[in-house]
């Protein structure tokens, strides 16, 4: 496996139910990406694009094949070290924002950093810096509620990156957004790809797929056409490599 290689998918299928009523979501769906792609996925609705994701981003299971995440077996891996890997790796941006209602968005944008050990304070204000950068940091006690769409899905976005994730998993982000906040979405997820970040997202809009480097259609749970637009050679670097790697071998050393 390449250096280079996040994600690894081989032979990977979820089937649901049993004999007669059986049917695949996906089914030996091989995939390889690599660290800085910009991969977009589309395909008509029930194709499996949100069965993939949810598996790419350990929320859901496969049923067999194996998934290979930073050279590691995923099936080997506890679900409480999967929890924390989730939480550290990955983050999410959903097509309907799911953000808590109840919680003003500063607190919903630091829930992801929950499980890094920071204390409170300093959860928040890793928050008020994420919102910041979406120039949100004015309404950071507002709820969800007295926000636009668009704004909410940029509050989604900063909950996403708040924890530095190397993967950000984006299921039609701008599916309920009009098209001015659409073009807001995609370039914050530019400006978050051309920091060396990988992002796997989901669309139906195949204008949007201008921003991709990869674009994958998708038919009955396998790939139907993969394109890269941008060579691997020409992929962004990582800006943080370096710390990442260092960081990685003393929680080694630790354990
Ligand atoms: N819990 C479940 N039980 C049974 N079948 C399921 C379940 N979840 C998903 N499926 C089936 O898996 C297939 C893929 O669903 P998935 O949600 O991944 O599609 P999708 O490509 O994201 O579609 P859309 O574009 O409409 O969001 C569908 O046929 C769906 O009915
Ligand atoms: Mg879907």
């Amino acid at each position: 496996m390449s250096e280079n290689t996040v994600i690894e998918l081989k032979k990977l299928t979820k089937r649901y139910g049993y004999g007669d009523t059986e049917s695949f979501a996906l089914k030996d769906f091989n995939l390889t990406i690599k660290r800085g792609e910009f991969i977009m996925i589309m395909g008509p609705s029930g194709c499996g694009k949100t069965t993939l994701l949810n598996i790419i981003g350990l929320l859901d299971r496969d049923s067999s094949g194996e998934y290979v995440l930073n050279g590691e077996d995923v099936a080997s891996i506890s679900s409480k070290r999967q929890a924390r890997l989730r939480a550290k790796k990955i983050g999410f941006i959903f097509q309907n924002f799911n953000l808590i209602e109840d919680l003003p968005i500063l607190e919903n944008v630091a829930l992801p950093l929950v499980y890094t050990g920071y204390t409170k304070t300093a959860r928040l204000k890793n928050a008020s810096n994420a919102l910041k950068r979406f120039h949100l940091q004015e309404r950071e006690y507002y709820f969800p509620y007295q926000l636009s769409g668009g704004q909410q899905q940029r509050v989604a976005i900063a909950r996403a990156i708040v924890g530095d994730p190397e993967i950000i998993l984006a299921d039609e982000p701008t599916g309920n957004l009009d098209s001015r906040s659409s073009h807001i979405v995609m370039e914050e997820l530019k400006a978050i790809h051309e920091e060396g970040n990988t992002i796997i997202m989901v669309t139906h809009n195949p204008a949007l797929t201008v921003y991709a480097t990869r674009v994958i259609n998708m038919l009955d749970g396998h790939i139907d056409t993969d394109i890269k637009t941008v060579s691997d050679a020409n992929l962004p670097q990582p800006i943080n490599v370096k710390i990442m790697k260092k960081k990685s071998k003393k929680n080694r050393r630790k354990k």
